[in-house]
């Protein structure tokens, strides 16, 4: 039978992964895949997460079974991070998964049960892996315009435009914060206004929250996401813990949905696709993450964790703007201080990339999507030398 199995599709960061682990130069760089590093390049375990794991292995008893949705006082938890206050928790259900990679999985099948026709809408560029998952599931895929390539920011009018041809009850797939790849955010303001033309065209938000903490700042981060979730009767979000808690591999994320009336049938489903797929979502990183929210001590030593990763990502920018600047004598790449999250894009093309890993070593995604967090703190004019170089 396998000699009837397709070579599945490339993911352009998953191929990154495997050319930088494959390369041998002991000076080459890494600034593809989406993973925090500290100044000396490592990603260390965090804090609290440390303390909370600690705890953890001391108290836990049993192994046994939780539900089918996971560790409730996480599930919680993570509604109030993303949601706070703007929505009654009552209206809100939600499951646990593996990872932020799973929620968006449960929630796109979950869409399939409840409108099997309805298109799914991405930004156009966006996570690979929406696209991939969405044709995987054969569903209907629609790309709005999302990036202005020439001013490096938001195409508003033309997202704006996109989305107007959407029909009701199709899904809109916003990027909670930290726009990936591009690194490029609508305002508040431009929320409130996608808010009216949700609300106007009856059509379905979704919610792809992954860098929550990265850009602005753990609530200016949700700001968006809570002024919609304040006006929509529905909504969808998935969410990750994988980077602001940094743990990627233990795979922790929730798929929430806010209701508008009865929360038992989608609760239901949540609880139902987890079975039919993994019955029950990998324990330990979750209930960490429980420990950590719900003790004043351990969650305040988070926060300040995840809000000096951020600093260190925005004066990681503004360096590497301004080396560029002096490099190329011009504000070409001003931008990438205005940016927010892990990522922007350089706006090279596939061949000035594949120079950079080439001559250089430099490795970054085929779009010219790079890891801000992964650049040199002390290898920045070199870094800025090499770009200026394959210009
Ligand atoms: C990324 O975009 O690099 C991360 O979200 C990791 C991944 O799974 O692609």
């Amino acid at each position: 039978m396998f000699e009837n199995l397709k070579p599945q599709p490339e993911d352009k960061i998953i191929k990154m992964i495997g050319m930088f682990a494959a390369d041998p130069r002991d000076d080459k760089l890494d600034l593809g895949v989406g993973v925090y590093k500290d100044a000396d390049g490592n990603t260390p375990v965090m804090r609290a997460v440390k303390k909370a794991e600690a705890r953890l292995l001391e108290s836990q008893g049993t192994k046994k079974y939780l539900g089918l949705l996971g560790n409730l006082e996480f599930i919680d938890g993570m509604r109030d991070l993303v949601l706070g206050s703007s929505v009654a928790s009552a209206r809100v259900t939600g499951a646990q998964t593996p990872g932020g990679t799973g929620a968006i999985r449960q929630i796109f099948e979950l869409i399939t049960m409840a409108t099997p026709d309805a298109t799914v809408w991405i930004s156009d560029p966006s996570w690979p892996n929406h696209e991939a998952i969405l044709k995987y599931l054969g569903m209907k895929i629609g790309k709005y315009r999302y990036f202005n390539e020439a001013t490096c920011g938001v195409d508003f009018d033309g997202m704006m435009a996109d989305l107007n041809g959407a029909a009701a009850g199709d899904v809109i797939l916003l990027h909670g914060c930290c726009h990936n790849p591009t690194g490029a955010n609508i305002t508040l303001e431009q929320w409130g206004a996608v808010t009216d033309l949700m609300l106007a065209k009856k059509l379905m938000p979704m919610i792809d929250i992954a860098y929550q903490g990265f850009g602005d700042g753990l609530e200016a981060d949700a700001a968006g996401v809570r002024h919609m979730a304040s006006r929509v009767p529905e909504m969808l979000i998935a969410a990750s813990c994988s980077k602001n808690f940094g743990l990627y591999r233990d795979r922790v994320g929730v798929a929430l949905a806010v209701c508008e009336g009865d929360v038992a049938l989608t609760k239901g489903a949540l609880a139902g696709l987890n079975r039919v797929n993994f019955s029950f979502p990998p324990d330990h990183g979750a209930t960490v993450v429980a420990i950590i929210m719900g003790d004043p001590e351990l969650r305040a030593d988070w926060m300040e964790e995840v809000e000096s990763m951020r600093l260190s990502m925005l004066s990681l920018r503004g360096a590497l703007a301004d080396a560029l600047r002096r490099e190329t004598n011009s504000d070409r790449f001003d931008f990438i201080a205005d940016h927010r999250g892990m990522f922007s894009r350089l706006g090279l093309t596939s061949e000035q990339v594949d120079t950079l890993r080439e001559e250089y070593g430099i490795y970054m995604v085929g779009d010219s999507r790079f890891n801000v967090a992964g650049l040199p703190v002390n290898g920045l004019d070199d870094l800025a030398k090499a770009i200026a170089a394959v210009l």
